[in-house]
C-alpha cells in the first residue's frame, strides 16, 4: 500500500483534529514554537509531522533491518504516485506505463514455476496483521516470524470470517476463475507487486518489499485457489 502516504495522512488528520479542537499541543512545544503549521498545506504538514516534528521515532529499528526513517521515505514508485495524486490531471498513461515496468522488474519467480502451497498456512498468513509494523512502539518479535500478509484488512476472503472492503472481495476466487497458468501468474504478480496491473494501487507490494517469501506467496495463493480452502466453499 501507499503506507507512507497513508500514515502521513493519518498523522496529519490527527493533528488537524487536534488543532481544530484546540486541546492538545502538537508534538513538542519546542518544535511547534519554531514553525507555524497552521499556514502549511496538508502535504507540507504531513511531511513536517512525520520527519521534523519529533513526534515519530525515526531511528527505531524495523524488522527488515532498516529504520523508521527509511520506511517512511518514499521510493521512486511511491513518489511518482504521490505526484500524480496531487496533480490536477492525475496519473497519465506514460507514468502508469513506467510504474508498471518498474513493478514488473521487481518480481522474482520461483524456480520450477508458480505452484500452489499449503492453504492452511496461507489462511494463517492472510488473516494476520502481525509483523513489520512501525509505530511509536515497534513490534518486538523476531524477523519475519510470524509474518502478517494482512490481506484480511482490505479483502473479504472466506465467508467464515469478516474481512475489509478497501479492496475487492476475493471470496470464491479459485472457483470463479479456475487455476490456469495465466491465472496463477496473475495472482502471483498481484501479490508480489500489484502495481504491475494496478499502477498506484493502495495494495502493498508484499513480495517486492520482502514481507512474504515466494513460498509464503504460494501458501496464500493456495488459500485463494485450492478447492478445499474456505475461500472456495
Ligand atoms: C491495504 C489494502 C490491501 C491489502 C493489505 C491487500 N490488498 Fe489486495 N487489493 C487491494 C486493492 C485496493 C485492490 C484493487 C486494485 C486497485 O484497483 O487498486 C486489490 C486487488 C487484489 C487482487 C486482484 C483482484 C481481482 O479481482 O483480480 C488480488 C488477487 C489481491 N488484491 C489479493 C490480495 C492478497 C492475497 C493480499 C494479502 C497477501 C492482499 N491482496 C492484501 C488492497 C489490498
Amino acid at each position: 500500500m501507499n503506507q507512507k502516504t497513508t500514515l502521513a495522512a493519518a498523522i496529519a488528520a490527527t493533528a488537524l483534529f487536534t488543532l481544530s479542537h484546540g486541546t492538545t499541543a502538537l508534538a513538542t512545544d519546542k518544535a511547534a514554537a519554531k514553525v507555524d503549521y497552521t499556514k502549511m498545506k496538508p502535504e507540507a504538514l504531513a511531511e513536517y509531522l512525520v520527519f521534523e516534528s519529533g513526534s515519530f521515532d525515526l531511528e527505531q529499528p524495523t524488522q527488515e533491518g532498516t529504520n523508521g526513517r527509511a520506511r517512511l521515505t518514499q521510493d521512486e514508485l511511491m513518489q511518482l504516485c504521490t505526484k500524480a495524486a496531487r496533480s490536477k490531471k492525475g496519473l497519465d498513461a506514460k507514468t502508469a506505463d513506467k510504474i508498471r515496468a518498474m513493478a514488473q522488474a521487481t518480481i522474482k519467480y520461483p524456480e520450477g514455476g508458480i505452484k500452489l502451497g499449503d492453504w492452511k498456512k496461507g489462511r494463517d498468513l492472510a488473516w494476520s496483521g502481525f509483523g513489520f509494523r512501525t509505530a511509536h512502539n515497534p513490534d518486538k518479535h523476531g524477523p519475519n516470524n510470524p509474518p502478517g500478509a494482512n490481506c484480511y484488512n482490505c479483502h473479504q476472503l472466506a465467508t467464515d470470517r469478516t474481512g475489509g472492503d478497501l479492496g475487492p472481495s476475493l471470496t470464491g476466487f479459485g472457483k470463479l476463475r479456475g487455476n490456469s497458468p495465466e491465472m496463477l501468474k496473475y495472482a502471483y504478480d498481484v501479490i508480489y507487486n500489484p502495481h504491475v496491473y494496478f499502477a498506484c494501487t493502495y495494495m502493498p507490494r508484499l513480495g517486492a518489499n520482502g514481507v512474504l517469501t515466494p513460498e509464503q506467496i504460494a501458501d496464500v495463493m493456495a488459500y485463494l485457489f485450492d478447492p478445499e480452502s474456505p475461500v472456495n466453499k
